[in-house]
């Protein structure tokens, strides 16, 4: 579901603040026991950038993101990589890929796009592919600073993921308070 925050020059600047110093080095750590080195990664809604610098080191990384506004930061602070303007709602690309990660992304989409974007997902992937996801923990939804919100559980994640992927990893981990968000990690199943 669409708001400015993310598009607005002002409130692009605030959120960089805001999440200085936060990364996802320990899910990528997670991810690794299960992706061999150099693996084609699509990265939904890279943002500021953190993840797709640690990403980049092991895995050819392409990142996303849905804002004009990031994607020209990106651009500018990673020249040599490429980066889409992909809407992780609509996933509306021809490119394939091994891996499709993202870090606090997902949780912007409405029960209906996530479905369709989760079919997507699957579509894109090689045989053997794997998806990575972290979600807000928590039930219902909810406005956080004009942005749609959708707090998942592990029950909500199974039954959004399990026609699609098996689980390899679903866990609990603490990003500001003890146990506040989710990891999701599943392998493509067989057609
Ligand atoms: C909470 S931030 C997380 C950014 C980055 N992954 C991180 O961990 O710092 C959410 C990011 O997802 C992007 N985003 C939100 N909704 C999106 C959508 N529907 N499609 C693609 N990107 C989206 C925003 O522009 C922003 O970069």
């Amino acid at each position: 579901m669409d708001s400015d925050f993310y598009k607005n020059r002002r409130t692009v600047e605030k959120y960089i603040q805001m999440a200085k110093g936060f990364d996802g080095r320990d899910l990528i750590q997670k991810l690794k026991l299960y992706l061999l080195p150099h693996s084609h990664v699509l990265e939904l809604g890279s943002g500021p950038g953190a993840d797709f610098a640690i990403l980049r080191k092991d895995f050819n990384v392409i990142g996303s993101d849905y804002s004009t506004e990031f994607l020209n930061r990106l651009r500018m602070r990673f020249p040599k990589d490429v980066f889409i303007e992909l809407d992780a709602a609509k996933m509306d690309t021809a490119l394939t890929f091994d891996c499709i990660y993202s870090n606090k992304v997902l949780h912007h989409l409405t029960n209906e796009e996530l479905e369709c974007s989760i079919q997507r997902q699957y579509e894109m992937l090689s045989a053997n592919g794997i998806i990575c996801h972290s979600f807000w923990k928590g039930s219902g939804t909810e406005n956080f600073k004009g942005m749609f919100v959708n707090n998942h559980t592990e029950a909500s994640l199974k039954d959004f993921f399990s026609h699609y992927f098996n689980i390899l990893e679903l866990s609990s981990y603490k990003e500001f308070e003890t146990e506040d968000s989710l990891l999701y990690i599943g392998s493509k199943k067989k057609p």
